[in-house]
C-alpha cells in the first residue's frame, strides 16, 4: 500500500520543521478513502466465531434459570456461554465490583447475561433473542432523587472544606440558593465497540480490540483467562471514536470476545450493535448540583455550600476519578475564598456511567456557572461582569479550594481581548434592541471561560513510554503507549520525531500501539496523550539521534556539539552529509539505531486523605462568546455565532488543534441542548438510537464560527511547549447554554416573571418552553 500513498516518500522536498505546521492527520488519506482499516475490517482468521450478547429485560434481580435450547437450535450456533461456563474467576471492571457474567444478581436492564457464539454474526444475534431468562424482580433506584434518598452509594461520599465556609456565609451581604441538573451523554463514537480474540499458541490470545486502554484490556483479559499478562497480546491501530467510552468499556467487550474464543477454541470476534452499545455501555455521568452561595453587591462570591450528586450506575468503574475531577472543578475559573463540597457517588440500576470528554470537569463547571448566572441576574447586572470578578487572580486569591496555587492564569487578559475582538458590548446592546422589537424571537449572548487541570488526578498514571526505530533506509517507525481516536495524537508524536531526528515527516510511520512494544501504559485519556507519549517518543528519538551525531564526531574528529541534523542532513562544518548514508555508516560501526524513551510528568503529588495537593501540571484555558436565537413558542434554539480564543500553548499541530476545538464545542453543545437520555420507569433505555437521540450533525455546526488560538507557549517545560486541548474546549459550550439562558430571561422578564431561569441541561425545545413559562 505504500507505493501509491507515497511514492519515494523519502525523497519528498523537506519541511525544515514539522512541529507547528498544520501537516494532515496521519491517516487522513485512508480516512477520506476508506482504506484506514479498523478492527471490524482486519480480515477474520479462518474459522472466526461471532459472540451476541444476551441483554437482561430486568433492571434489578434475581436470575432463577436460563433456557438456551431455542437459541442453540438456530442453524450456526455453536454455544451459549453464561457465568458457569467461565475459565477463572468471575470478575472484571475499574472497580473490581462487576461480574464478567452474572450468576445470580442482575443489576441493569441491558446487563449481558449470556453469550450466544456462532458461525455468523446473524445467527449469533437471532439466537440471543431466542434465550429465556427467569428473573425474580427486586426493587430498582433509577434516579439520583432515589439513590439519595436511600443512601445508595458505588463509593463512599466525599467532602472538601476549604476556610471557615459558616461564618462567610453568616456575614455575606446576599444568599442564594440554586439547583442544577447536568443529564448523561453517549459517546456515539462512529466506530462501535469491538474485539476479536484470536487464540494462540501454548495458551496465548492476541486481541484486536478498539480501546483506549490497550494495558488494561490486556490485563482484563489476562485475569478472565486465568492466565499472566505476558500471555496476552492487545493491539490497536486505530479507533473510530472513543471520547472517553472506550477507556474502560472496551474492556468488557474484549473479556467477553476471549472467553468465548477459549471455550470455543477458535478466534472470537464481538461488535456491538449500536442499539445494544446504547443499552450495555456507560455513558457520561448525570449530575444534580444544589448550592447556597453567599455574595457580594457586586455579585462576588464569598462562600459557597455545595452538593454534587453523581448517577453511577451499578458499579464504580471510573466514577471515583470522574466525581474527584468534579469536585477539583466546582471553581471552574473562580476564586472561592471559602467552599465546601460534599460529593456523593449514587448507586443506580443502570449502566455503569463511564469517562466522556471532561471526566466530570463539565459537570463540576457547570454548577458555578449556573451559580454565577443566578447571582447576576438576582442583582441585575451583566453575567460577565460577574464572571469576571470571580476570576482567579493575586494572592490571596490564587487558591483552589484543593490547596493548589494557580500560578498560570491568563484568563484576565484573554477574556478581555475575546470581549473586544467579538464585539462583546456593542452586541449585547444590539440584542437588547432586538428583543425590545422582537415578540416570539429573543436572542442571547453568553461569555464563558474555562480553566481546566491537565495530568490524570491518579498521579502515577501520569508516565509513558515509547521506541524509536531508526531502519538503514533512514525511514523511521515510532511505536508508544498512546492510542488514535481521530484525535491525531499519531500525527504529533510523528512531528515531535521528525523535528527531534532532524528528518522530514514524511520518513516518520507510526505503528499500531501495542501491549507487547511498550508495556504498562496509562489509558489514552485527561487529554494528556501527546505530552506524555510525545515526551517519550522525544526522549527515544534524542537518544538515537545523540548516537548518530556522537557517531559522526567520532569519525571526523569533531566536538559532538558541532554535529547536528536537520531536514534529514546531517550538519558539520564546512559539510552536509545524508542522513540515510550516516544511518548506514553507523550501523555498519555497530551503532543501535533504535532507543526507548520513557517520561514521568514532574512536580505532581496528590493526598487523597487530605484533598490536598497539586494534581495538575498546568491549567488549560480559553473562554467562547456564543449568541443564540430562542423561538419562545416552539422552545428551539439555534447558534448564531461563536468566537473563541482558546489556549493550545504552542501548537504542533495548528489544523488538528483547531479541530478538537471546534469538535469540543459542537459535541457540548450537542449535551447541553439536544442529547437526552431517557430511562422509563422500568429501567430502560427508551433512547438508545439515532431515532431517538439527537447528536449534533455538520447542519448544527454554527455557520459563523470563529477560532484563534492564544499565542503564548505553556508557561511549564512541556513537549514543544504546547498544551493539551482535547477536552478543555469542550467546557466552552456552557457559552452556548447560558446565552439560551440569557434569552429566555429576556422573555421571562417581558412577561413579568423572576429573571431566575429555571432552566437545567439539556436545553431541549420543552425544557426551553418550561422555562420561558414556569
Ligand atoms: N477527538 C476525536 N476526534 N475523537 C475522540 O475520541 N476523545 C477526546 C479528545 N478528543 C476524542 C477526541 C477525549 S475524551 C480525550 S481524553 C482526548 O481526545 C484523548 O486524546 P489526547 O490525550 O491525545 O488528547
Ligand atoms: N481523566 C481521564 N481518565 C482518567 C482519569 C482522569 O483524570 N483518571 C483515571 N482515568
Ligand atoms: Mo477522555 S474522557 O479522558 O477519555
Amino acid at each position: 500500500m505504500n507505493a501509491p500513498d507515497h511514492p519515494g516518500i523519502l525523497n519528498v522536498k523537506a519541511e525544515p520543521q514539522a512541529c507547528g505546521v498544520a501537516a494532515p492527520h496521519e491517516a487522513a488519506h485512508l480516512h477520506v478513502s476508506g482504506r484506514a482499516l479498523y478492527v471490524d475490517d482486519v480480515p477474520e482468521p479462518r474459522g472466526t466465531l461471532f459472540v451476541a450478547p444476551v441483554l437482561s429485560k430486568v433492571a434489578h434481580g434475581r436470575l432463577k434459570s436460563l433456557d438456551a435450547s431455542a437459541a442453540l437450535a438456530v442453524p450456526g450456533v455453536r454455544r451459549v456461554v453464561t457465568a458457569t461456563d467461565l475459565p477463572a474467576a468471575n470478575v472484571v471492571g475499574a472497580g473490581h465490583d462487576e461480574p464478567i457474567l452474572p450468576a445470580d444478581l442482575i443489576e441493569y436492564l441491558g446487563q449481558p447475561v449470556a453469550l450466544v457464539v456462532a458461525t455468523g454474526a446473524k445467527a449469533a444475534r437471532v439466537a440471543a433473542r431466542a434465550v429465556r431468562m427467569e428473573v425474580e424482580p427486586l426493587p430498582a433506584i433509577l434516579t439520583i432523587a432515589e439513590a439519595l434518598a436511600a443512601e445508595s452509594w458505588v463509593l463512599p461520599p466525599v467532602h472538601l472544606a476549604e476556610g471557615d465556609v459558616e461564618a462567610a456565609m453568616a456575614a455575606a451581604p446576599h444568599r442564594l440558593q440554586g439547583e442544577f441538573a447536568m443529564g448523561g451523554q453517549e459517546q456515539f463514537y462512529l466506530e462501535g465497540q469491538v474485539a476479536l480474540a484470536m487464540p494462540g499458541e501454548d495458551g496465548t490470545m492476541k486481541v484486536l480490540s478498539s480501546t483506549q486502554h490497550p494495558g488494561e484490556v490486556q490485563h482484563w483479559v489476562a485475569d478472565a483467562l486465568g492466565v499472566p499478562a505476558h500471555s496476552v497480546q492487545v493491539e490497536c491501530r486505530r479507533m473510530g471514536g472513543g471520547f472517553g467510552g472506550k477507556e474502560t468499556q472496551a474492556g468488557h467487550i474484549a473479556v467477553w470476545a476471549a472467553v468465548a474464543a477459549r471455550i470455543a477454541g477458535a478466534p472470537c470476534k464481538m461488535r456491538l450493535d449500536r442499539d445494544d452499545d446504547f443499552l450495555i455501555t456507560g455513558k457520561r455521568h448525570p449530575f444534580l448540583g444544589r448550592w447556597t452561595v453567599g455574595f457580594d453587591g457586586q455579585g462576588r462570591i464569598l462562600a459557597i455550600d455545595l452538593m454534587q450528586a453523581a448517577a453511577c450506575g451499578f458499579s464504580a468503574d471510573l466514577s471515583g476519578p470522574i466525581a474527584d475531577r468534579a469536585i477539583f472543578h466546582a471553581d471552574n475559573a473562580y476564586y472561592l475564598p471559602a467552599a465546601a463540597i460534599h460529593s456523593y457517588r449514587c448507586k443506580t440500576h443502570t449502566q455503569s456511567h463511564t469517562a466522556f470528554r471532561g471526566f466530570g470537569g463539565p459537570q463540576g463547571v457547570g454548577m458555578i456557572e449556573a451559580a454565577l448566572d443566578d447571582i447576576a441576574r438576582h442583582l441585575g447586572l451583566d453575567p460577565l461582569a460577574v464572571r469576571r470578578i470571580n476570576l482567579y487572580g493575586d494572592a490571596p486569591r490564587d487558591r483552589t479550594p484543593y490547596g493548589m496555587q494557580v500560578t498560570d492564569n491568563i484568563l484576565p487578559a484573554l477574556i478581555e481581548r475575546l470581549e473586544a475582538d467579538c464585539g462583546y458590548a456593542g452586541r449585547r446592546e444590539a440584542i437588547a434592541r432586538w428583543n425590545a422589537a422582537s415578540p416570539v424571537i429573543k436572542r442571547g449572548l453568553a461569555l464563558t471561560p474555562v480553566k481546566f487541570g491537565i495530568s490524570f488526578t491518579a498521579t502515577m498514571f501520569n508516565q509513558a513510554g515509547a521506541l524509536v526505530n531508526v531502519y538503514t533506509d533512514g525511514s523511521v517507525t515510532v511505536n508508544h503507549g498512546g492510542t488514535e481516536m481521530g484525535q491525531g495524537l499519531h500525527t504529533k508524536v510523528c512531528q515531535v520525531v521528525a523535528d527531534t531526528l532532524g528528518v522530514p515527516l514524511a520518513w516518520v510511520r507510526i505503528t499500531a500501539t501495542d501491549t507487547g512494544r511498550v508495556p504498562n501504559a496509562s489509558a489514552t485519556a485527561a487529554s494528556s496523550g501527546t505530552d506524555l507519549n510525545g515526551r517519550a517518543a522525544e526522549f527515544a528519538a534524542r537518544e538515537v539521534r545523540d548516537r548518530l551525531r556522537a557517531h559522526v564526531a567520532g569519525t571526523r574528529g569533531l566536538d559532538v556539539a558541532q554535529v547536528s541534523i536537520r531536514g534529514g542532513k546531517v550538519l558539520v562544518p564546512g559539510a552536509e552529509l545524508d542522513f540515510v548514508a550516516v544511518a548506514k555508516a553507523a550501523y555498519a560501526a555497530r551503532v543501535s539505531l533504535w532507543s526507548d524513551g520513557y517520561y514521568a510528568t514532574p512536580k505532581i503529588h496528590y493526598d487523597h486523605q487530605t484533598m490536598r495537593g497539586l494534581p495538575f501540571y498546568y491549567f488549560a484555558y480559553g473562554a467562547a462568546a456564543t449568541e443564540v436565537a430562542v423561538d419562545t413558542l416552539t422552545g428551539e434554539t439555534r447558534v448564531l455565532r461563536v468566537d473563541i480564543l482558546h489556549d493550545v500553548g504552542r501548537s504542533i499541530n495548528p489544523a488538528i488543534d483547531l479541530g478538537q476545538i471546534e469538535g469540543g464545542f459542537v459535541q457540548a453543545v450537542g449535551w447541553l441542548t439536544s442529547e437526552e437520555l431517557v430511562w422509563k420507569p422500568d429501567g430502560t433505555l427508551a433512547t438508545h438510537a439515532p431515532s431517538t437521540y439527537k447528536i449534533p450533525t455538520s447542519g448544527d455546526v454554527p455557520a459563523d464560527f470563529h477560532v484563534a488560538l492564544w499565542p503564548e507557549p505553556n508557561r511549564e517545560d512541556n513537549v514543544y511547549g504546547s498544551k493539551a486541548v482535547g477536552e478543555p474546549p469542550f467546557m466552552l459550550g456552557f457559552a452556548a447554554f447560558f446565552a439560551i439562558r440569557e434569552a429566555v430571561a429576556a422573555a421571562r422578564r417581558e412577561q413579568g416573571r423572576t429573571p431566575l431561569v429555571p432552566l437545567s441541561a439539556p436545553a431541549t425545545p420543552e425544557a426551553v418552553l418550561r422555562a420561558v413559562e414556569q
